[in-house]
């Protein structure tokens, strides 16, 4: 009997990490420089990359942006009884770093256009409780940062950049993740730039950085150890294993190296998704993304906003039956079995529910080529024809 393989039909996956220059050779310079546990040559090399590009006073490597974002939760000093600000359109990271602390995450719900928090419903959901904001730059695109840095100057309140998403991508000039207090990016295989799992935490003020250093290697002092400013390190405070090995570094290092070329091809996959597929817009089946002038996008993703939840999943299932293997993300947090225990229920945050049952994610990767690209398209605009 033939084997059945229910993949075999999908021709162009959703995501395919690629290799951009020279990421094999530096894993082999690690491996024989004979360091390959943390903090080795390459992950120092991406740690002043990331300084110097995107002007943080600090940067980290960690395991993950999950792993960036339970470093930041710590450095806030939250603790059980507190409220931390977010959208509930985010992915479960954002919320967990915060709520694995006995922190109440309060939800707002997200822009109709750039699908970030809304910012004019932010001041509303502050109490006395609230330590800190969390905006999540959806689709590399930032968040309204003015607005909300002056709201956390007026409450005194930590602003923790989840910019998972938002790698090498600007607002007013300035690389997101580095205006707020801390900010956490993702470098996971589904990113721009990749090493499979990993992530960084960006420390944008002085008095973080020390215990950063610490809470990363499992509450110890190492660091300090290493660089000869102690004799011998110990246990000085909470922590964790955040740091990833220099393999990882090295593969990352890599793509740095690489971060213009991988900008310029996103961008064009981009711009060819957005030119062939207005005409949906103009015809009202769907809307297509939103990048504001003062924001310099990084072309993390593409999506499509259907009519409605239905026509999403019928668009879905002809892509794939075609090959295409197209997703959506994310289902709201308040909806989800924890955010109905902490009391939130469906319809708390309309925009968040209508946009969430409507998005579809396109294939997006470094090496897409046109022509795959130009089969997504036609296959897409006759689906959606076909759904209405
Ligand atoms: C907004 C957001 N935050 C956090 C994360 C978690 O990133 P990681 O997989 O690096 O932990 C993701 C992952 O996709 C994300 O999209």
């Amino acid at each position: 009997m033939a084997k059945k393989n229910v993949n075999k039909k999908i021709r162009i996956p959703f995501n395919k990490p690629a290799i951009m220059g020279r990421e094999l050779f530096y894993i082999s310079s690690a491996v024989s420089g004979g360091q390959i546990s943390g903090d080795g040559k390459f992950s120092k090399r991406c740690h002043s990359f990331i300084e110097k590009r995107f002007g943080a006073k600090k940067a980290l490597l960690t395991t993950s942006c999950t792993s960036a974002l339970e470093m930041a939760a710590l450095l806030c000093g939250v603790s059980a009884g507190d409220e931390v600000i977010m959208p509930s359109f985010t992915f479960v990271s954002t919320a967990n770093a915060f709520y694995a602390r006995g922190v109440k995450p309060v939800f707002v719900d997200i822009r109709p256009d750039t699908l970030n928090i809304d910012e004019k419903k932010i001041e509303r959901a502050i109490t006395r409780r609230t330590k800190a904001i969390v905006p999540v730059h959806y689709a590399g695109v930032g968040c309204e940062m003015d607005t909300i840095m002056a709201l956390a100057g007026k409450y005194k309140l930590y602003v923790v950049e989840d910019a998972a998403q938002a790698v090498d991508a600007k607002y007013k000039g300035r690389y997101l993740g580095t205006i707020g207090d801390l900010g956490a990016f993702s470098f996971h295989e589904t990113k721009n730039c990749i090493c499979g799992e990993g992530g960084a935490l960006l420390i944008n003020k002085e008095r973080f950085i020390e215990r950063a250093e610490i809470i990363r290697e499992k509450g110890t002092n190492r660091a300090k150890f290493f660089r000869g400013e102690v004799d011998k390190y110990t246990w000085v405070d909470v922590g964790s294993s955040f740091l990833p090995s220099d393999i990882l570094a090295a593969y990352l290092y890599a793509q740095f190296e690489k971060i213009n070329d991988i900008r310029l091809k996103r961008k064009r996959i981009f711009e060819y998704y957005y030119a062939n597929l207005k005409a949906l817009q103009k015809e009202g089946l769907a809307s297509l993304p939103f990048i504001p002038g003062y924001c310099r996008a990084n072309y993390h993703m593409f999506y499509l906003i259907l009519a409605s939840g239905r026509q999403r999943d019928e668009v879905m299932r002809r892509l794939k039956d075609a090959g295409i293997y197209a997703i959506f993300h994310y289902v709201p947090l308040h909806t989800s079995k924890v955010g109905r225990s902490l009391g939130y229920k469906a319809g708390d945050f309309p925009v968040t529910e209508k946009i969430s049952s409507r998005l579809l994610r396109l294939p997006f990767y470094n090496n897409l080529s046109r022509s795959q690209q130009g089969y997504i398209i036609d296959v897409l605009k006759s689906s959606v024809r076909a759904a209405m």
